[in-house]
């Protein structure tokens, strides 16, 4: 039987892809390569180049593997993007989950694990966040990654696909071997470009804001290890498998660093300088987003590793001096 990973050429996707196959599942990815890398995808998957909204694309797949069930990662995921052009979020996350719902339902498979995100709450007051935190998204991003779990509950409901939604926090870091990582043309993330700062790529780290109502007024957030993020999906795949229930998960760590305090520890790991300068606030940042994670600890036996951010930036740090580039080499 077979793990049909969606979006397996991109940052998350390919770290699931290779963590999958290392422990000796059976992989096909389906990718459209249009922000992934075909590099980035293990030579042992089976890959399917094409687009989830095709849906005889999709069908095909579907007829030629023996899919036990589907780990979703295809997905567009630039909250400023998704403000300027919210049409396109809802077609490729919302619609394309669609297509997908579709033909697992034709093709009878019954379990579904997908990322969804911390933007579903928008910008709660209350930290740390948990499952019970009311979802309020203030970007279509968010939205469309809130409509794709209400979609899901619906089809539970009617023809019994069971699905996991895990809300990510702030995704960082790199394979340990530094053989795969983050590489997103534009890139918009923290970590990366500090570390693009730090290789003398740019000039400086713009911080966006340093008057939020926080210690020291830069935005904080929950950065959670890719690897770890990785065993939750993992786990979560196993779970439904196990005939539990639909259920929501959010992952994080339970700390919160600030973009300050992430410079300091990039500058302690890299040894380099990094320039940085505050700038205005970016549109839609809220000031602090910290996860509770203790329920995915709880149900799914989730025990995240990489507690020290500094390790984290470590890993990112050793792909970004390894690979200066990313895939383009
Ligand atoms: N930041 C800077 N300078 C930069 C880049 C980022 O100061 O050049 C700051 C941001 O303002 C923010 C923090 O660093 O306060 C983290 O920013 P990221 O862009 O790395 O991550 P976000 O928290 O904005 O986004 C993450 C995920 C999104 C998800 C969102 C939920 O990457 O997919 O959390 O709010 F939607």
């Amino acid at each position: 039987m077979t793990v049909l990973v969606l979006g397996g050429a991109g940052y998350i996707g390919s770290h699931a892809v290779d963590q999958l196959i290392n422990q000796e599942y059976q992989v096909a990815v389906i990718d459209n390569l249009l922000t992934g890398h075909q590099e980035a995808i293990h030579s042992k998957a089976r890959f399917y180049q094409g687009d989830i909204r095709d849906k005889e694309f999709v069908r095909s797949v579907f007829a030629q593997e023996s899919i036990e069930g589907v780990i979703h990662f295809a997905a567009s995921s630039i909250v400023g993007e998704s403000v300027e052009d919210p049409l396109k979020y809802f077609n490729n996350n919302v619609s394309g989950t669609e297509i997908v719902l579709e033909v697992m339902h034709e093709f009878e498979v019954k379990s579904i694990v997908f990322s969804s995100t911390a933007a579903t709450y928008g910008e709660p007051e209350d930290n740390p966040i948990t499952e019970m935190t009311p979802t309020n998204p203030k970007n279509p991003y968010g939205e469309s990654k809130l409509m794709m779990e209400k979609m899901m509950r619906w089809c539970d409901e009617a023809y019994g696909i069971k699905f996991v939604a895990l809300r990510y926090f702030n995704v960082a870091g790199a394979k340990t071997d530094a053989s795969i990582g983050e590489d997103h043309h534009p890139e918009t993330h923290l970590i990366p470009i500090i570390l693009e700062v730090a290789l003398g790529q740019r000039d400086q780290l713009a911080i966006f804001g340093d008057d939020y109502n926080t210690e020291d007024g830069t935005c904080v957030r929950d950065y959670v290890h890719i690897e770890d993020l990785i065993d939750a999906h993992i786990l979560a795949f196993e779970y439904l498998k196990a005939g539990n229930p639909s259920n929501i998960f959010n992952l994080g760590s339970n700390s919160g660093y600030s973009v300050k305090q992430m410079l300091e520890a990039a500058r302690e790991v890299t040894g380099k300088e990094i320039p940085a300068e505050v700038a205005p606030r970016r549109a839609g940042d809220p000031s602090t987003l910290v996860a509770a994670s203790d329920k995915a600890q709880k149900v799914l036996g989730w025990q995240p590793q990489y507690t020290d951010v500094k390790k984290i930036i470590e890993t990112a740090w050793n792909w970004h001096a390894n690979r200066p580039n990313g895939y383009q080499e």
